[in-house]
């Protein structure tokens, strides 16, 4: 059967209610669409281990917090819906921005102290907006299993938070960060990347990998191991915003490096913000 796709909340909740009637199990995968391969991972996860996947496609205004990232966000539905399909995606939901905000919010979801550092630092207000709608569409589609990238490390611990301080009924699966052959992780901000700044952007993984590196051969200091990185970016027209190395369990900054740790870097190119995030483990 083809890929189906809904626009409103009523028809998606008609047709998920015979889906689970029939006892079948429901994956969903929760985007802002320009799908590449990294949301299709998600998907094809999603497809093998459960019976059918829902990807939703919905740039979320209340997470954007310069209207201009908003408005230049790519918009490419029909590209998304056929790349959903060919990763076995059953439907895709594409709501409105009315039809999921009939009326500004009252309600709101705030995930505190995993969001005081790194993007949280820097965005206000954009992790309650992803917390929020997430948690509607999670509401929304009442899936048995939702999946999240690790590229967004510091979105996946707020919604892994979320869904266990709120008793969500979800299971929520992380899938590793995919990325291009020359190392830059993927991502839709990516295709806005004039050329000189594609060929330089995979800087940003090479300086994660140079910390990690300082990490394995016996540093565990956190300062020196960042010098690292930023012997690797400095010579780069790359603006850093962060570059830091927290605790993987509460995302706070640690000095010495005796716990699982995250390495994340936020950093412009131009007027494109791009992250990334490797992990280690002492
Ligand atoms: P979006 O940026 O479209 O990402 C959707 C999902 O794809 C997220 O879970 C993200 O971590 C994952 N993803 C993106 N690039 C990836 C890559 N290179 N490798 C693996 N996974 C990748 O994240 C959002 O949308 C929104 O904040 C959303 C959760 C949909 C709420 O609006």
């Amino acid at each position: 059967m083809s890929i189906r796709i809904f626009q409103t909340i009523a028809e998606l909740r008609t047709a998920l209610q015979t889906e689970r009637m029939a006892g079948r199990s429901i994956g969903f995968v929760p985007t802002m669409g320009a799908l590449h391969a990294g949301h299709a991972r998600l998907i094809e996860t999603s497809a093998r281990e459960c019976d059918i996947t829902i990807v939703s496609v919905f740039v979320n205004p209340t997470q954007f917090n310069v209207q201009s990232d908003f408005d230049r966000y790519p918009r490419t539905l029909e590209t998304d819906v056929s790349l959903s399909e060919s990763a076995g995606a059953a439907i895709v939901f594409a709501p409105s921005d009315k039809e999921m905000y009939p009326e500004p919010l009252d309600a709101h979801v705030d995930v505190d102290r995993l969001t005081e550092h790194l993007c949280g630092a820097f965005r206000p207000g954009h992790f309650r907006g992803v917390a929020t709608v997430v948690l509607k569409l999670l509401n929304i589609v009442q899936p048995s299993r939702a999946y999240f990238g690790e590229k967004d490390a510091q979105q996946l611990a707020v919604i892994r938070r979320l869904v266990a301080d709120l008793n969500v009924p979800v299971e929520i699966s992380a899938v590793p960060t995919v990325r291009e052959a020359d190392g830059l992780a993927m991502s839709s901000r990516n295709r806005r990347l004039p050329a000189e700044e594609r060929r330089i952007a995979p800087l940003l993984y090479e300086a994660l990998l140079g910390v990690k590196k300082a990490l394995l051969e016996g540093e565990n200091d956190a300062q020196n191991a960042k010098k690292v990185a930023f012997s690797v970016l400095k010579n780069a027209p790359i603006r850093v915003e962060y570059l830091e190395i927290v605790d993987s369990r509460d995302l706070q900054p640690v000095q010495k490096i005796n716990v699982p740790v995250l390495i994340a870097i936020a950093a412009w190119l131009g007027d494109t913000r791009l992250i990334d995030n490797l992990t280690y483990t002492p």
